[in-house]
């Protein structure tokens, strides 16, 4: 199968109008059209690094509002970030889940603002390492997974995708080896088969990737790329992951 990656940069709240423009003064990736380039910075540089970035990068924000308008002090809506041409939003991540007590009803909200305001969703779902060691990460992944997403929301026109971060890789060095990655990712994909038929999801993995191991992790059948956060702070790590996803897709 011809499997398109999406090479995605959590910048978290890193980064300055100084760091944007190093960045990306040097910034030259092997290819610029065969797979997704996306960039997430916090919201308040969407606008620079839209400016600054090569064209061919997808913008992408960190967090999206579950409500429309009013207030809500410090929140961004769907529709503010759609009228900024926001292509992508990450959703669920852990540390949202963590430090701003997000549920999987909020998650859900989220999601479907996401979609009404034709941004697509990065959907973070992943495992602690409490419940890794209790066998409980299947059972972690199901319910992440089937109580946000449901036929309607497949079946639209807008690209969902999922990013499989176990918490316990998340910024500590540590990577779920391929073949547990792939298994997560295999049995994600066979859940949303069991919601609706008709629909591949790209499936991201997340957890201390970076240039040194990004190879084995996107070789899997079922990894279509990469949600990275503190390799992508460094632009030629991050192009290194991106140039290694053109040659597995180009041969
Ligand atoms: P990491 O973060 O690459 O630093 O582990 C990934 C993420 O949190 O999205």
């Amino acid at each position: 199968m011809d499997k398109k990656f999406y090479i995605a940069a959590n910048w978290k709240m890193n980064g300055s109008l100084s760091f944007i423009n190093d960045y990306f003064s040097n910034f030259s990736p092997k290819s610029e059209n065969s797979n997704e380039m996306i960039i997430c910075p916090p919201d308040i540089y969407l606008e620079t690094v839209k400016k600054y970035a090569p064209g061919f990068i997808q913008i992408g924000a960190q967090n999206i509002s579950s409500h429309d308008q009013g207030a809500f002090t410090g929140e961004c809506s769907g529709q503010m970030l759609n009228d900024n041409a926001i292509k992508y939003t990450i959703i669920g991540h852990s540390e949202r889940r963590e430090y701003h007590h997000e549920n999987n009803e909020d998650i859900k909200i989220k999601l479907l603002n996401a979609i009404e305001n034709n941004i697509s969703p990065i959907l973070c779902v992943g495992e602690s390492i409490e419940q890794r060691e209790s066998d409980q990460t299947f059972g972690v992944i199901d319910n992440q997974v089937k109580s946000v997403l449901d036929s309607d929301m497949l079946s639209s026109g807008t690209s969902i995708l999922v990013a499989y971060e176990p918490i316990w890789a998340i910024g500590t060095g540590l990577t779920a080896t391929p073949e547990m990655a792939n298994e997560v990712h295999a049995f994600i994909q066979s859940i949303i088969d069991d919601i609706s038929h008709s629909r591949i999801i790209p499936i991201l993995y997340g957890g201390s990737m970076k240039g040194s191991n990004a190879k084995e992790l996107l070789q899997m059948e079922h990894i279509h790329g990469g949600l990275i956060g503190g390799a992508s702070l460094d632009a030629s790590e991050f192009i290194k992951i991106y140039n290694i996803a053109e040659e597995i897709r180009n041969g």
